[in-house]
């Protein structure tokens, strides 16, 4: 069997309290003997820079090079707030995701069954939901130039974002999305604002080009960023798979990620290009949420986000499939019997720490 390179950099807050988790999962699948990994560990954000002055060091970003996947905690907390902009924790983050080029973010926003009541939006609107928004993720107003903000002579400031979008940029980012359109229901819906913006008809234009010449087979639907919004809310199910730029898939994929409960329970996964000599696709797998310090340290973090984040890398990194089934299925399973953490809690619900939600995915496995 394979073995598989994987480096954990658990970072701050609950970071390193939810990887413990996803510790005990790659125990279990190494002792199953469903999957092989040799595993490296590191610091990044706030960790990393008490230990070495920067947020993420040289060796560090070495080790993310050499890894086949990269599972992330979080970074972040008010003990960092004054450090300088430059090495702040975020930027460890933004860093692996600059260098590594990891241009596609893929937010899954899937509604268990057993927490359908927990949405903000009715039971039947999204009981079954399981929608993946395909973010770009380093281009576009983000990283544009020129980012200023001036002085005028009237004593009036103006300030500057630059939406920027490459040809190639575009068409790398719609493969990625009919690719993984064809796993799933085989439907993309690729939004954009091409009413008012330049980037907008560009990249309709490049979206249609790459479904005509390669994806014809996938159904594609345009359409505009505002009524996508408004669709996300009216009724998410018609939805499988969003491909968007930086800035519309930030908002949209918070809207969606809403639509399933909460922030605790939401895996992401940040890809790269496939290498030509090796063939392997760089990758980062991370939950949505910040480190939370507000529950730092109390030992009641939902750990389903990471440990969800995990089964992300089993499928789009290791080809592990059944393996990605099943614990996914173990997520769904301690969720029908009842096991909740407080940020999930309600009436009846048995409420577990960090920790007891572990052993009971692992119980469930
Ligand atoms: P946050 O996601 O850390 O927390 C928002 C709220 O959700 C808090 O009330 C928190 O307790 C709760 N929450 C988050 N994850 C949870 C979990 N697994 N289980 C239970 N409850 C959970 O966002 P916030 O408070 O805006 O940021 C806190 C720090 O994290 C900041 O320094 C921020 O910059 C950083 N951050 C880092 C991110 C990353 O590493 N990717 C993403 C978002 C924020
Ligand atoms: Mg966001």
């Amino acid at each position: 069997m394979a073995t598989h390179k994987l480096l954990l950099l658990p970072g701050d807050g609950i970071g390193s309290e939810v990887m413990a988790e996803v510790k005990k999962v790659i125990g279990w699948l190494d002792a199953q003997g469903l999957a092989s990994f040799a595993i490296e560990e590191d610091l990044v954000g706030g960790a990393a820079y008490d230990s070495c002055g920067q947020p993420i060091s040289e060796e560090a970003m070495a080790k993310a090079f050499a890894a086949d996947a990269i599972l992330l905690g979080a970074v972040g907390g008010p003990k960092w707030a004054n450090v300088h902009y430059e090495v702040r924790p975020e930027a460890g983050l933004l860093r692996l995701r600059k260098d590594l080029q990891l241009f596609a973010n893929l937010r899954p926003a899937m509604c268990y069954p057993a927490l359908a009541d927990a949405s903000s939006l009715k039971r039947d609107l999204v009981e079954g939901l399981d929608v993946l928004i395909v973010r770009e993720l380093t281009g576009g107003v983000y990283f544009g130039e020129p980012k200023t903000i001036t002085d005028l002579s009237d004593g009036q400031k103006r300030a500057i974002d630059t939406q920027v979008y490459e040809s190639y940029e575009i068409e790398r980012i719609a493969r990625v999305a009919f690719e993984l359109a064809r796993t799933r229901k085989n439907r993309v819906v690729s939004t954009e604002k091409h009413n008012v913006m330049k980037t907008g008809v560009l990249w309709k234009q490049v979206v249609s080009e790459v479904h005509g010449s390669d994806y014809n087979d996938v159904t594609l639907e345009h359409q505009l960023a505002d009524s996508c919004g408004m669709q996300l809310v009216r009724a998410p199910k018609q939805f499988d798979v969003i491909v968007t730029d930086n800035l519309f898939g930030d908002i949209l994929s918070d809207v969606a990620a809403m639509l399933t409960g909460s922030l605790g329970m939401l895996p992401s996964a940040s890809l790269g290009a496939v290498e030509e000599i090796s063939g392997k696709r760089r990758a980062l797998y991370e939950p949505v949420h910040g480190a939370a310090p507000d529950i730092a340290g109390q030992g009641v973090a939902n750990p389903i986000a990471m440990i969800g984040s995990l089964a992300m890398a089993l499928r789009y990194s290791f080809g592990l499939i059944e393996a990605a089934d099943r614990v996914e299925a173990a997520i769904a399973g301690v969720l029908a019997d009842g096991y909740r953490t407080g940020d999930i809690w309600s009436e009846g619900m048995t409420r577990v720490g960090t920790a007891g939600m572990g052993d009971a995915v692992i119980a469930e496995l």
